[in-house]
């Protein structure tokens, strides 16, 4: 039988229980197709880094390498360790060694979920760059404390770095509905933000197909809560794309429902699959949170695996469950209630 070898983090917080229940729906989706998910799980969080005085041991990176794809749950637990600690030491350093350049997350309203919005019915993918840009780490303190204190962070962006996550893009809205909107905010930031304007104007050539047209970042802002429905693929830097991945997860109802996979397009290393959502201290210990936004980073793990039917089992079962109003509303179903319809529905 066909088997894959997953590594599971399932970090801080509510990312324990939404792995675990992610999992149980993946295994029996696996099952029933005629194939076997091997788990391997990773202690590696705020609680390891209590113990040990890092996220990840020295080798974590290179442990994961040889994984067909990771599912990782959230990474965080401010009142204990620093953000800055706990996110360097563990999630950004997985996408960066990995080369997941391409951070792909999901817009829509699942069916039976009622968004914010008066619009209902859109589509959007947002692709962020997932390894440079405004989350490049370059820069530094100094006169800390002090009076005179200075700090400074360089966004860096390639042209390499650029070019393969518009070329990504473009191959996404070549494959949907032909239609790109690539954000920046080049009024204001004249290099490197002109440099994206002009990358993605001379890829243009190469996809005659593809209707590209380029926003600033707060148009985009605007029109993803009053047009959503005139957007198809949204390519944006990594700062902008986390930020409009927020704003996207609260158009389609909530961070419950959002999903992202962190993919490694040329698959020379594993792909990482997580919600949007963070570790939610405030609800961590309550058993309310809405497993389906891991459940469906999990369908994309399955499509990336190239399980595309059972990818599609799983995202039908999210929305025979939504559809018949359970997991609609944040906070009203609990997470075992919501993971045993989706086993039910399975
Ligand atoms: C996300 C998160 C992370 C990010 C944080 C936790 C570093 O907000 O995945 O969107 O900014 O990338
Ligand atoms: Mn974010």
């Amino acid at each position: 039988m066909k088997s894959y070898r997953i590594a599971l983090i399932p970090g801080d917080g509510i990312g324990r229980d939404m792995t675990a229940a992610a999992w149980s729906v993946l295994q029996k989706a696996a099952k029933a197709h005629g194939f076997a998910f091997e788990a391997t799980e990773f202690p590696w969080s705020c609680a390891f880094y209590k113990e040990t005085g890092a996220m990840m041991p020295a080798d974590g990176i290179e442990t994961l390498r040889s994984f067909d794809a990771i599912l990782l749950g959230a990474v965080g637990w401010p009142a204990e360790v620093p953000d800055s600690v706990s996110l360097h030491g563990l999630l950004l350093p997985i996408r960066k060694s990995f080369v997941q350049y391409a951070n792909i997350r999901p817009h829509r309203l699942l069916a039976g979920v009622e968004g914010p919005l008066k619009a209902t019915a859109f589509d959007i993918l947002c692709i962020r760059e997932n390894t440079e840009g405004e989350y490049s780490g370059a820069g530094g303190r100094i006169h800390q404390g002090t009076a005179d204190e200075v700090a400074v962070e360089t966004s860096i962006f390639t042209r390499k770095g650029v070019e393969r996550i518009l070329r990504f893009a473009f191959e996404q809205a070549r494959s949907r509905r032909g239609k790109l909107a690539s954000v920046t905010k080049s009024n204001a930031q004249k290099y490197s933000m002109a440099f994206w304007d002009d990358v993605t104007r001379q890829l243009s050539a190469e996809y005659p197909d593809v209707e590209v047209t380029s926003y600033h970042i707060d148009a985009m802002a605007a029109r993803m809560v009053m047009a959503p429905e005139t957007l198809d693929v949204v390519v944006a830097s990594n700062l902008f794309g986390d930020i409009l991945t927020d704003l996207g997860a609260a158009i389609q109802g909530g961070l419950g429902f959002a999903a992202s996979a962190n993919i490694n397009p040329e698959r020379n290393a594993p792909s990482m699959f997580e919600p949007v959502h963070g570790s939610a201290p405030d609800i961590a210990h309550l058993g309310i949170a809405n497993p389906i936004a891991t459940v469906w980073s999990g369908a994309m793990m399955l499509d990336h695996l190239g399980e595309k039917d059972t990818a599609n089992a799983v995202m039908t079962a999210i929305e025979t469950v939504t559809a018949s109003g359970i997991g609609t509303v944040p906070g009203k179903d609990r997470t075992d209630t919501i993971t045993a319809a989706l086993l039910a529905a399975l």
